[in-house]
Formats: C-alpha cells, structure tokens, sequence
C-alpha cells in the first residue's frame, strides 16, 4: 500500500480483510472463482459501513475541473464539486489527466472523506491517448484484430500512466448511416465484425489483470441502438424493430461482456419510445440478467437529466426515480443523483436495495482495478514520464495507420508512385495539415502534432514536390468543442493550384473532411467533399487527369464524380499521429494496402441508409423494363463501394470453394474452404471474406451476412486454401423475442474479396 494514503483507509481495508478471513499468502493460490467472492464479500463488507448519502456519493460522478465534453449543467459548479469530494459524495471523475491532477482528487477521497474510497477516473481514450491511432472506424477497416487489440493497449499504457483508469470506450454502435457524425467511433455497418472487434479493444484495454497498473477497465457504449439515429441526426430518435435489435444492434454489446467489459455507458437515444437511461429492459433485463453482467451502467453526459427534456420524467426527482430504478447505476454530471436519491429511499420511494445494488456494482469495479490496495497505483511521475508519447508507441501508430488504408481505385497503376523521377504536385487543403488528422477524439495529445502527408512525403522521397493548397478547408482555428466554419469564398488559390498541375507528372491531391467535421454531434446532412474542393478537384483535373486522391474522412461520403473520373482513390480517414509516414509508404508501395471498407460508401444521400446485409424485399432487382420492383427512378440500388470492399497493388483469385458435404444435422459444424491466389507481381495481404444467407427462415433473413474472415498474406504466384467453419453461433439467428434459434434449409455461401463476392456454394441444414 502506498505510503500517503490514509490511515483510515488501511483500517477500513484491514477490517475488510478480517471478514473475509484471507491473508496475502493464501490469495495467490485462489482461482478467479474464489477470487470474485473474496471481492463480494469485501464488497458487502464496505456496504455495511457505508451511510446511505455515502452510497449515492458513489453514484455520482463529476466532470473535473479541466476540460469538458459535453454542455455544462448549471449546478455544476467547482465549489460544490469539492464539498461534495470531501464528503465522500462522489464515485468517479472524468475528464481529470495527469498524475498531479489525478493525485489531487484522489487524495481528497481517499484521504479527507470518512470511509477513503477511491475514485474511478475516466477519459475517453478513444483512438489513443497522447500517441494518437487511426479513428476506429479507420482501424475497423485494418479487418486486423491483432492490431486493433495492440492499438487499444497502447491507448491503455499511455492512459494509465496519466493516471486514467476507465476508458469511454469502445463504442460498438453498429451504423448504416454515415450523415451520423459518430460513426467514425464505431467498427462500422457490421455485427459480426463489430462483435470480433469489440472483442479485440476490450481485451486490448483491459489485458489479462485489471490489478496491473497499465490495465485500464473498458465501457461498451452507447447501450443501446444509438447508431440508428433518425436521419442521421445527433441525439434523435430511434425507432426499430426488435430483428434489427437483437440481430443487429446487440451482438457487439454481447460480446464485450462476454470479454468480461467492466462497465456500459446507456445513450442520449430513445428506443421507439423509452429513452434508454430509462429502459429497464435494456439495463436490468437484458444486460444484468440475460448477460448476467456484473459491473456498472453510467449514463450518458446528463442523460438521467435529459430525461425531462424527453417528457419522460416531470422533473429531476422522477428523473432519478425511473432511471435508477432502471438499472443506470451513476449519473455522469448530471447532478441528479446526488440531490434527489437521498430523499427518495428515505420517503420510500425508491427500494434500498437499488441503490446497493448499484453501489456495490460500482466498487467490485473498483476493487478489481485494485484501487483499494493501492489508489496511487495510477499515479506514478516516473511512469507518466517514460510511458507517454515513446518511439515505440508511435511506431505501433504507424503500423495500423499503414494498415487502415483502403484502396478503391487504381487505374493504369498509377500507384504506388516511383521514388525517383517524378515530378509530383501535392496540392489540397489537407496536405500539409498536422492538427485534422488527429481526428475528433483527441483531447490528450498535443495540437498540431501529427505528421502531415507534406511531411511524410517529402521525407519520403527525392521526387520533385510541389506543394499548393488550392483551398482553405475552413476559416480560422477549430476545436472540439466549436462548429467547424468551411470556406465556401475564397477561391484565391485554385489558379496556383492548376498551374502547379499543369507542370507535375502526377497530381496527388489530400482532400475531405477535416478531423471535426466527424464525432460527436456532427451530423451532415450531405455528403459531398465539403466547401470548395469540387471546385479545386475538378480545375486540377481539366489540366492534369494523373490524380491520386488521398481522401481524408471520418465517414463514407458520396464522391460520385471522383469515382467516374480519377484514376487512384484511396481512402486516408484521420489516420492519426502517424499520418503523414504511413501514406507516404503506402503511396510509394512499400505497405501494399490490404484495408476494406468496414461500411459501405453511397452513391447518394439519398440511398442512406445503405447497407450490404439488406434484405432482399418482396420485389428485389430483377433489370425488368417495367418499374414495379424496389428501386429509385434517379439512382442505382448499388453502392459508390460495397462493405468489404478494398484493392491492392497486387491482384488476387478465388477458385475451388468446397463445403466439405452438402446435408447436414442441425448442430453440426460445416466446413468450407477455398482457394486464393496471389495473381499479380507484388507480395500482398487480402482479407478474405465468407457470407451466408439462410433462404428460408420464419424471420426474414439477409441478404447475405458476413460470417467469416481470414487476413493472409499471399507471396506472388502462391496460392493457399483458406479454411473457414460455420457452427450455430454463425449459422442461427435472434427470433423477434430475442431467442437464438437456428433453422433446417437451405444455406448460400459466398466467399470473397468484398461482399459482393459471386464466387458461390450452397448446403443444407435438416
Ligand atoms: C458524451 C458522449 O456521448 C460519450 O460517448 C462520452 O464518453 C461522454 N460524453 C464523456 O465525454
């Protein structure tokens, strides 16, 4: 135990310690069995010392005295912060960083409060802390579970070491709609790789020992549905049917228990009806008992408060009354909690037993992290110093920055470029920008710290680089908590622009979205290149056609025009600290791209939500003359780019798909396997993809659903049989009560590059 903490919390714990009757020696031979009891009871313990105001102090939880993410609430003021702290009103703090400033707060609970219970500490380490990653939906597009998972302990590290001690993510939203500015925080459009990569970040997070100091405990949000925001537009509504629930919104959230999530954050959202701080079926039936989840639910920034707003609670006290009743065990500043629980368990409306129940899910959580054992284990200056920012984080940056990338076009190999010889002009307004692709989620690191695709590029090779801007993307400075302002006046540059085109052998032009422009609440309602860079990418390419486009985004967006006419397109999201040196590498062919698009890419607003695993309607495509079947009269059924999609330099073959039999028993695993080659004149890595359709069900089922994948790389001319096996867990589905059932029939499968895969086998079920 830590010198300076409290006396009175090594008598409270040695108490603990005797009523559980275990010693240090004896707990290293304990399973993890025994281990979860031992935490019980010492929970129950604590429990039964607390008084009921120091039990709703754990349930509230305060945004620090820093920085903040989300809108004020009028109560909050840092005064009554610290009263609060001192009297052990207070669970957990956010957006509190850094070893000095955690140690202040956490000294006032441990050392000044009666019972000396540790604060959780959280931040949203989203895509990194200091050392900034791709955004997750850049990292979904890696298909690369491995590197996702290193990515997140990375984040995890460097967290930790600043003292931080829960992260806000991940956040596993499935979405079909890319005008929804969040869906750049997300694996993308897809459960069943959503669920593998919630896997992959939890783990990454919280590692094999949450009691290690650089394991930090994860929180699986935003439970649930809040990806099906109404039109795309930040803290809407949602209205959706319980298939689209349970076969789709689910899953990931499922398996982030499965891989033993600590914590769940509800949403800002409602589903069809009941805002989901409120749903008991979502909080108390589904995820406690169902998924038999033992840690906590908070709530979302105020959304215990926001309840009013919706018409659900008619004032604060009803708010904390239904939510925690609900199953939202803390209120993040929401400052509801804290003044009304209090009064309602004493005039009885609110059960004690909810309120235990709460709080002890709370400090299992704590006890787990092993903050009772040592509650500076997070506050190290020399581990903050050596652990934050190293050469091998930002190697690891690189590394799944290289990854992420996605290839949707390449004619006439314009790419990779030559090292030597070409006259290149780096020309758009993201080129030589170091503080977008950061992306939105990066309030650790310092502005301006990435490196810029100028930079990378011009460390990269001898080639002539002529650099212009063309266009200002937006006007003046942007941050996290502003509107971003985009230029839609001055034109000024686009001549110099041209002109330098007009010179070059090859145009690579940085254009898209900057890195504010995605997040949270930044809903689009278009989906173009955004300000004047249409403008800019239709007068380069008058005088030059050989463009690459590096297209920057936090989303899919429409570039229809681009997709016609520019010969390379390659997608570049925000990819982070790294940036800079990872498209440089790519674009030079040193990393051949292996990235696929985690969601699909529209060819209009128009067509959102579009998603690969649609169902295939009562009157699908079928090319007839006649205009009775579903479709649009002004626009294709099929995407700019399908889910799954993504090229390389290399080419790669599919032949020999082989289900191993054709009939089999219900339960029975199916074996399938295919062929693929490397047909092309460069080494590379493809993901090879399988989807089903089960084509008779009593629940419609989709058109296809992805069910496999297998990253491998291929030497050119090799070929190797990828094999993939289909169990229940692949082949069932969720009936409209949430049962898992699977079903005798007839079973397509495709396997592929994307999932538009035609290469196609068939068995049956009986
Ligand atoms: C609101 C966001 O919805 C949530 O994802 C985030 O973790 C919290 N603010 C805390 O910053």
């Amino acid at each position: 135990m830590h010198n300076s903490t409290s006396v009175k919390i090594i008598s409270c714990l040695s108490i603990l310690l005797m009523l559980v009757g275990c010693d240090n020696s004896e707990k290293n031979k304990i399973t993890i069995q025994n281990k979860d009891n031992i935490i019980n009871q010492k929970v129950d313990s604590l429990l039964a010392l607390m008084t009921l105001e120091e039990k709703v102090g754990q349930m509230n939880m305060y945004n620090g005295f820093w920085e903040v993410t989300g809108p004020v609430p009028k109560e909050g003021n840092a005064k009554t912060k610290y009263e609060h702290l001192k009297k052990g009103w207070v669970g957990g703090m956010l957006n509190v960083r850094g070893v000095e400033n955690v140690k202040k707060v956490q000294q006032i609970a441990v050392e000044e409060t009666r019972l000396g219970i540790p604060l959780i500490i959280g931040f949203d380490v989203i895509h990194g802390f200091k050392t900034i990653n791709p955004i997750p939906l850049a990292e979904a597009a890696s298909w690369d579970l491995e590197a996702i998972e290193k990515s997140a302990r990375i984040a995890a590290i460097e967290a930790s070491a600043a003292g931080i001690n829960w992260t806000f993510a991940p956040m596993v939203d499935i979405s079909r709609d890319p005008r929804w500015g969040r869906v750049m925080e997300g694996a993308g459009e897809d459960p069943y790789l959503g669920s593998k990569i919630a896997k992959a970040r939890v783990k990454g997070f919280q590692g094999d020992d949450l009691t290690k100091a650089n394991t930090i405990a994860a929180c699986a949000k935003h439970f649930a549905a809040y990806g099906f925001t109404e039109a795309g537009k930040e803290y809407n509504t949602v209205d959706i049917g319980a298939s689209t629930l349970y076969n789709s919104v689910l899953p990931p959230f499922k398996a982030a228990t499965e891989s033993g999530v600590r914590t769940f954050m509800n949403s800002f959202n409602d589903l069809n009806g009941v805002p989901v701080t409120a749903s008991k079926f979502l909080q108390r039936d589904i995820l406690k008992t169902e998924w038999n989840f033992d840690g906590f639910v908070v709530s979302d920034w105020a959304s215990i408060y926001e309840l009013i707003n919706w018409g659900r609670a008619k004032d604060e006290k009803e708010a904390a009354k239904i939510a925690s009743k609900a199953g939202s065990d803390m209120d993040m500043e929401g400052n509801i909690y804290i003044t009304e629980l209090a009064n309602l368990v004493k005039e009885g409306t609110v059960d004690i037993a909810v309120i235990n129940e709460a709080v002890s899910r709370i400090l299992r959580v704590k006890f787990q992290l092993g903050l009772f054992d040592d509650p500076y284990k997070y506050c190290n200056l020399k581990n903050e110093k050596e652990n934050i920012g190293t050469k091998l984080h930002q190697e690891e940056a690189l590394d799944i920055a290289k990854k992420s990338m996605v290839l949707l076009k390449n004619e006439n190999n314009l790419l990779p470029l030559k090292k030597e010889g070409q006259h290149i002009a780096l020309i758009g307004p993201l080129a030589a920008e170091k503080n977008s692709p950061l992306g939105n989620w990066r309030l650790a690191a310092d502005d301006n710290s990435a490196v810029s695709v100028l930079e990378g590029m011009q460390a990269y090779s001898k080639n002539i680089l002529n650099h212009k801007k063309g266009v200002n993307l937006i006007e003046g400075n942007t941050t996290f908590f502003h509107k971003v302002k985009i230029n839609t006046t001055n034109k000024n540059g686009i001549k110099e622009a041209v002109l330098a085109a007009k010179k070059a052998d090859i145009v690579v032009m940085v254009l898209g979205e900057h890195g504010f422009q995605s997040g949270e609440s930044r809903s689009r309602t278009r989906l173009d290149l955004p300000g004047l860079q249409q403008e800019l990418l239709e007068s380069v390419f008058a005088v030059n056609k050989n463009i690459v486009l590096v297209l920057n985004t936090g989303r899919p967006l429409a570039i229809t025009w681009a997709a016609k006419h520019i010969p390379s397109i390659i997608v570049g999201w925000q990819l982070g600290s790294q940036t800079g040196n990872a498209v440089a590498e790519v674009l030079y062919g040193d990393y051949n791209p292996s990235g696929k698009l985690p969601m699909t890419f529209p060819k209009s607003v128009g067509q959102i939500p579009i998603y690969y695993n649609h169902k295939n309607t009562g009157r699908p495509d079928n090319n007839a003359s006649n205009v009775f079947w579903s479709h649009y009269i002004d626009e294709a059924n099929s995407p700019l780019y399908p889910f799954g999609f993504g090229l390389s330099y290399t080419n790669f073959t599919y032949k020999n798909l082989k289900v191993k039999g054709s009939n089999f028993f219900i339960n029975a695993t199916v074996n399938v396997s295919v062929d693929v080659s490397n047909s092309g004149n460069i080494k590379g890595k493809e993901v090879v993809q399988l989807y089903i359709r089960d084509v008779v069900a009593s629940i419609v089922r989709p058109v296809r659903e992805l069910k496999g994948f297998n990253l491998t790389t291929l030497n050119v001319g090799e070929t190797k049989t990828i094999q993939f096996e289909l169990t229940k867990a692949q082949l069932g589905f969720y009936t409209n009560k949430g049962v898992f059932i699977i079903e005798p029939g007839d079973f397509e499968v495709y396997v592929g590059g994307n999932s538009d895969a035609k290469l196609k086998t068939t068995f049956n079920l009986e």
